[in-house]
């Protein structure tokens, strides 16, 4: 199953795809991850996209299509993936899909999470998230259980990300709006919507009413013939 998760910055997408990965067992590719983790690992690529992210612009197209083309060879891909925060640009979403049909492989839904701009400018003042595991917390709708400390693997110090603030926030809206939202027009009849204000549980249910029915099916056992069994 490869799947986009697609939607605002704040939508819910990296909330969204931890949840799924536990369900389907398949990995999240995150964009934004990687390139955090490139910028926390202080490497040439982490510091050239350090200031671009921290001020809310796009990283370059040829950078992030490359990460997600070495990516998506690793082997825990094989069954599919959950792409959260790529493709951004159109000529990232016509690379994801020559590089799919380069092994005849396609994307198989795009689920749009849809959130208003006001509703994800306060879910990202507000998100803080666990500097270990990733847990994403909500200082008011999901605050964690103790101050300051991860419900999920009890590290303490849970971290702002630089791009948090309302002036970044406004930027990367104003980004997706112009360069992301003209995806959709790639993706037409794959693209399937959900509203994402509702609570992360129901928005949960929404998506696996999507996703649940392209899981592989189990092929049916035939039940084995009774020893001695008759017709009538
Ligand atoms: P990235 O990390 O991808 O950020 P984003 O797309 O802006 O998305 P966010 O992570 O901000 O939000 P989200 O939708 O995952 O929401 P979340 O679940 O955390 O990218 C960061 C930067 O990296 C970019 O700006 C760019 O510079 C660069 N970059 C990355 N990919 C790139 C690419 N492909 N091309 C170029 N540059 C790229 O939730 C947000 C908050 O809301 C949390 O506090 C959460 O607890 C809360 N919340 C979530 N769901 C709900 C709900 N249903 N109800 C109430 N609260 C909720």
């Amino acid at each position: 199953m490869r799947t986009i998760l697609f939607g605002p910055p704040g939508a819910g997408k990296g909330t969204q795809a931890k949840r799924l990965v536990e369900i389907y067992g398949i990995p999240q590719l995150s964009t934004g991850d990687m390139l955090r983790a490139e910028k926390a690992a202080g490497t040439p690529l982490g510091k050239q996209a350090a200031a671009i992210m921290d001020a809310g612009g796009l990283v370059s197209d040829d950078i992030v299509i490359a990460m997600i083309e070495e990516r998506t060879k690793l082997d825990d891909c094989k069954n599919g993936f959950l792409l959260d925060g790529f493709p951004r640009t159109i000529p990232q979403g016509e690379a994801l899909n020559a590089m799919l049909a380069n092994k005849g492989q396609k994307i198989d839904v795009v689920v749009g999470i849809d959130c208003p701009d006001e509703v994800v400018r306060d879910r990202a003042v507000y998100r803080r998230s666990c500097g270990a595991c990733g847990t994403i917390f909500h200082l008011q709708s999901m605050p964690p259980k103790v101050d300051n400390t991860c419900d999920k693997c009890g590290h303490v110090g849970l971290t702002h990300r630089a791009d948090d603030t309302l002036e970044a926030v406004n930027k990367r809206l104003t980004k997706f709006h112009k360069e992301t939202a003209p995806l959709t027009s790639l993706y037409g009849a794959i693209l399937q919507r959900v509203d994402g204000t509702q609570s992360p549980d129901v928005v949960t249910r929404a998506i696996r009413a999507i996703l649940d029915p392209l899981k592989a099916k189990p092929a049916k056992k035939k039940p084995a013939k009774k020893k001695g069994a008759s017709r009538h």
